[in-house]
C-alpha cells in the first residue's frame, strides 16, 4: 500500500529536494508551503498522511501549536519536526506532544531515511491497534462475562461499578482459564476508555531485557540491535489500557520501574534522556496468589497495593457449576456457526458428566469440550463419545484423590505445563492433608523439591 507523506517546508529548494527524494522512495509526497495550505489538505482533502515533516517555524505560524490542533482531528500520523534554530524549549515541547522526532537543519538524508522508515513502521502499528478499537468495544460489555451462580452475578454487578469509573490501576485473578482475559476486555471496551488503545503483554513470555524494551521502548542504539527509536508498550497504549497478563512472573527491579511509572505518570524510554508523559489504566492479571506472594517477597508489596485498590477475583468453574446452564449452550451455537453444524439436543446422561466433572482447566477447557463435539457431530444430538471425560470415580470431586491415587488432567491445550505442574502439587498436598513427606512420597520426589515447587507456585 502506497502511503502519505506531507511535507510542511516553505523553502523551495529543501521542500522540493524533500519530495522528489521521498517520491523516489515510494511514497505519495504532497507538499505544503504554509499551515493554512497543509491544513486544507488534512481537514478538507483529508490526505490522511502517515508521517508529517514539518519545518517548525512557517511564515503563517509555529507548527507545534498547529500539531496541537490537528492532532485529535485526522488518523494517526507521526510528526517529525526539521527546524533551523535548534531551540531546546522547543523541542521539549515537541516530545511532549508526541512528535516522533526533532531535526536541526541541514538534515543529513541517510539519517532522515533512517528515522522515517521507524517512524512509519511505527504509524503503522498505532494504526491497526485504532482500528482493531473501533470493531472491538461492541463486542464486549458486562454481559459477556455468562452465568446466573452468585459468583458470576456477583463478578458482573462489579464490573458495571468498575466500567462507570475512572480506575487507574486493577488486579484480576483466579485460575487458568477463568475469564481473565475476557474480564480485561469488558473492563477496557465496556470504560471511558474504549474508544483508545488496548494493548497486551504477557509477562513470563519475554525475558527480562526484552520486556524491559518493550514496556518502556528504547532510542536509537540504546543497546546493540536497537536500530532505531521504539515506542514502549506503555506509550503505545497512551489514553487507554494496558493488559498485563502474568504479572507475577515479571522480575522484581522491573516492577519497582513499573511502579515509578504508575506513580509519575511518565516514562523514559531506554537509553533516552527526556521522559514522556504517559496516561495509562493498568489491568494486572495472574493466576498466581500476588497477596501471599507480596508477603512472601517474590511480589513487590508496593507494587501490589498500588495495582490492587481494585480486584476481581474469578470463581473456578467446579465452584460455579450452575453456569454450565449457559456456558454450554452458547459455546455450542458458537461452534454450530463457526463450522456450519446443527447440535441443539444436549441428552441428560451429557448434561450429568459434564455437571460432574472437576474442571481444572476451567472455561477453556470445557470450551475446547464443546468444540471438539460440535465438530465431530453429525446431527442435531450432542454425540456423548467425543466427552472424553474421567471416568466418575477418577474424578477428585466426586471421590477425593486418596481412593484411587489418580488424577485428571485435560491435554487439550487448555492447561499450560506450569497449570499442569501446579495443579498436581496443590492436590497431592490436599490428598495428604498437606504433609510435605507424604506428598513428595506420593510424587516420588524428594521434600527439597517439592519444597522448591510450593515456594514457586506460593502453595
Ligand atoms: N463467564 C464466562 N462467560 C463466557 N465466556 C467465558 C467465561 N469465562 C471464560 N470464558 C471464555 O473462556 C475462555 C478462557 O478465558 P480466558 O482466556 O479469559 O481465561 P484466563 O483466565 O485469561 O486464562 P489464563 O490464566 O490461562 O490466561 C475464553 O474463550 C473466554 O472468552
Ligand atoms: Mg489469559
Amino acid at each position: 500500500m502506497i502511503e502519505t507523506l506531507l511535507v510542511i517546508e516553505d523553502e523551495k529548494l529543501l521542500g522540493a529536494e524533500l519530495s522528489r527524494h521521498y517520491q523516489n522512495s515510494g511514497w505519495e509526497v504532497v507538499w505544503a508551503t504554509s499551515l493554512a495550505e497543509a491544513k486544507e489538505l488534512l481537514i478538507k482533502k483529508k490526505i490522511g498522511p502517515l508521517l508529517i515533516i514539518s519545518d517548525m517555524n512557517l511564515p503563517d505560524g509555529n507548527a507545534l501549536d498547529f500539531m496541537e490542533a490537528m492532532k485529535n482531528n485526522i488518523n494517526y500520523a507521526e510528526w517529525l519536526f526539521l527546524t533551523g534554530y535548534g531551540s531546546v524549549p522547543d523541542s521539549v515541547r515537541a516530545l511532549r506532544l508526541g512528535a516522533y522526532d526533532f531535526l536541526e537543519k541541514p538534515c543529513d538524508l541517510d539519517h532522515l531515511d533512517l528515522i522515517v522508515a521507524s517512524a512509519a513502521r511505527g504509524a503503522t502499528i498505532q494504526r491497526r491497534i485504532g482500528e482493531q478499537t473501533k470493531t472491538r468495544h461492541i463486542r464486549y460489555s458486562p454481559e459477556a462475562y455468562v452465568g446466573h451462580s452468585p459468583q458470576a452475578q456477583a463478578v458482573r454487578n462489579l464490573l458495571s461499578k468498575l466500567t462507570a469509573v475512572p480506575f487507574s490501576a486493577l488486579i484480576i485473578g483466579g485460575e487458568t482459564g477463568t475469564g481473565k482475559g475476557l474480564i480485561a476486555r469488558i473492563l477496557h471496551y465496556g470504560g471511558p476508555r474504549a474508544s483508545q488503545p488496548m494493548i497486551e503483554v504477557n509477562c513470563a513470555a519475554l525475558p527480562r531485557e526484552l520486556l524491559e524494551s518493550e514496556l518502556f521502548g528504547h532510542e536509537a542504539g540504546a543497546f546493540t540491535g536497537a536500530a532505531g527509536r521504539h515506542r514502549g508498550l506503555l506509550e503505545q497504549a497512551n489514553g487507554g489500557t494496558l493488559f498485563m497478563d502474568e504479572i507475577g512472573e515479571m522480575p522484581l527491579d522491573l516492577q519497582a520501574k513499573l511502579l515509578k511509572a504508575i506513580e509519575d505518570h511518565k516514562i523514559r524510554r531506554l537509553g533516552g534522556e527526556k521522559e514522556v508523559a504517559v496516561d495509562v489504566q493498568i489491568i494486572a492479571a495472574s493466576n498466581r496468589d500476588l497477596e501471599k506472594m507480596a508477603q512472601t517477597g517474590s511480589f513487590r508489596a508496593d507494587l501490589y497495593h498500588r495495582l490492587g485498590v481494585f480486584k476481581v477475583m474469578l470463581p473456578p468453574l467446579r465452584e460455579a457449576i450452575e453456569d454450565l446452564d449457559e456456558l454450554i449452550p452458547l459455546f455450542v451455537a458458537e461452534y454450530n456457526a463457526k463450522a456450519g453444524r446443527r447440535v441443539s439436543a444436549i441428552p441428560a446422561t451429557v448434561w450429568k458428566k459434564l455437571k460432574a466433572h472437576y474442571w481444572p482447566g476451567n472455561v477453556r477447557e470445557l470450551r475446547n469440550v464443546i468444540e471438539r463435539c460440535v465438530l465431530f457431530a453429525d446431527g442435531e444430538i450432542f454425540p456423548e463419545q467425543w466427552l472424553n471425560l474421567p471416568k466418575q470415580e477418577d474424578n477428585p470431586a466426586t471421590n477425593g484423590l486418596s481412593s484411587e491415587n489418580s488424577i485428571y488432567l485435560p491435554l487439550d491445550g487448555s492447561m499450560a505445563l506450569d497449570d499442569i505442574d501446579c495443579y498436581i502439587i496443590k492436590t497431592a498436598l490436599e490428598q495428604s492433608g498437606n504433609n510435605l513427606v507424604a506428598a513428595a512420597r506420593a510424587l516420588g520426589t524428594t521434600r527439597e523439591t517439592l519444597r522448591y515447587r510450593v515456594r514457586k507456585y506460593n502453595l
